[in-house]
């Protein structure tokens, strides 16, 4: 049997960025300067970050995204290789920079991050046409939404036709997501605040009043297979077939540094189904994976191997 389909087979279509990391003793205000005395430059993007996760899982991955003819976009390439991502499918844009995304850890650990699109833009629905022959081949399909929503669609749509399962991690979130796109998502998997405005309860900011269990509730019944809400410290709320609404508290870990542990979760959530673990088995490690990388700094560089997440979940 071909190695790749027993180790589960996760496509990524999203975003590559490079992250500037500022740390600061806390977030800026708006409208107020506040200094930093680190500055570093590290691997990242939402979807990047979760092929990396998949593959530091054990998942065979590939990826399809789109860099700057740039030396970030060449260093990310380089970097996506070098965890043994196939990257065939990554384009490389003459009219747009690698996207970059400006970042500020505070002391408390919490980030708040501006993105420069840049090249993730220009990934259209025909570059996903024409990469139909590696959706034929993987096991679970990840998007999130930092590339173009027409793209995204189209990703969901041919995954689908071809049967294959769907996971969409929808950051950012700006409005309630059409109807249609929910049938086509077996994993729903919003933070709490990104679960509140495309449940539609509120316009754009996050309403305090609605839970996040009546939001993956109201996702659910609207036509998602499964809502996984991210919860933060307070771990995850999931509800869907088979399921109903159960909590998984989070591991209590000193957290320096949330940047992708998100990602980490979506990319050991689909490194696992891939692997068609059972739900239980899936959540825990990829629980714990998002444990361990909130104990770290930077995006890509926070996340953990199998091995540790293996020990993590044996201790
Ligand atoms: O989820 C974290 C990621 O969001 C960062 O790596 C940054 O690039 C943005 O895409």
């Amino acid at each position: 049997m071909d190695a790749s389909r027993e180790r589960g087979r996760v496509l990524v279509v999203g975003s590559i960025n490079t992250d500037l990391v500022a740390c600061t003793r806390r977030l800026p205000q708006a409208g107020e300067t506040v200094l930093s005395d680190s500055l570093a430059t590290v691997a990242g993007g939402k979807g990047a970050n979760q092929a990396v996760a998949a593959a530091r899982m054990g998942a065979s991955v590939t990826m399809i995204g789109c860099v700057g003819r740039d030396a970030y976009g060449a260093q990310r390439i380089d970097e996506l290789a070098a965890e043994g991502i196939d990257c065939a499918g990554i384009e490389v844009s003459d009219a747009h920079p690698t996207g970059l995304a400006m970042v500020t850890v505070s002391a408390a650990g919490e980030n708040s991050i501006v993105v420069a699109s840049g090249s993730n833009g220009a990934l259209s629905p025909a570059s996903i046409h024409a990469n139909e022959a590696r959706f034929r081949v993987c096991d679970v399909l990840v998007c999130q939404l930092e590339t173009p929503p027409e793209t995204v669609h189209a990703a969901l749509v041919i995954a689908r036709r071809l049967g294959k399962l769907t996971m969409l991690n929808p950051g950012p979130a700006t409005h309630p997501l059409p109807v249609d796109w929910l049938g086509l998502i077996d994993y729903l998997v919003p933070n709490e605040f990104e679960a509140s405005i495309l449940a539609g309860f509120s316009g754009l900011a996050p309403d305090a009043s609605v839970t996040a269990e009546q939001a993956a509730g109201r996702l659910h019944r609207a036509g998602a297979r499964n809502v996984v809400v991210t919860l933060g410290e307070r771990g995850v709320y999931v509800v869907g077939d088979g399921t109903a609404g159960t909590h998984h508290p989070a591991r209590k870990v000193r957290a320096i540094d949330t940047t992708a542990a998100g990602d980490t979760f979506v990319g050991a959530l689909a490194g696992k189904l891939a692997m068609r673990a059972g739900l239980m088995d899936t959540l825990t490690h990829a629980q714990a994976a998002a444990s361990i990388c909130v104990q770290r700094r930077g995006a890509q560089p926070s996340i953990p191997r199998l091995e540790e997440v293996r020990a993590c979940v044996a201790a």
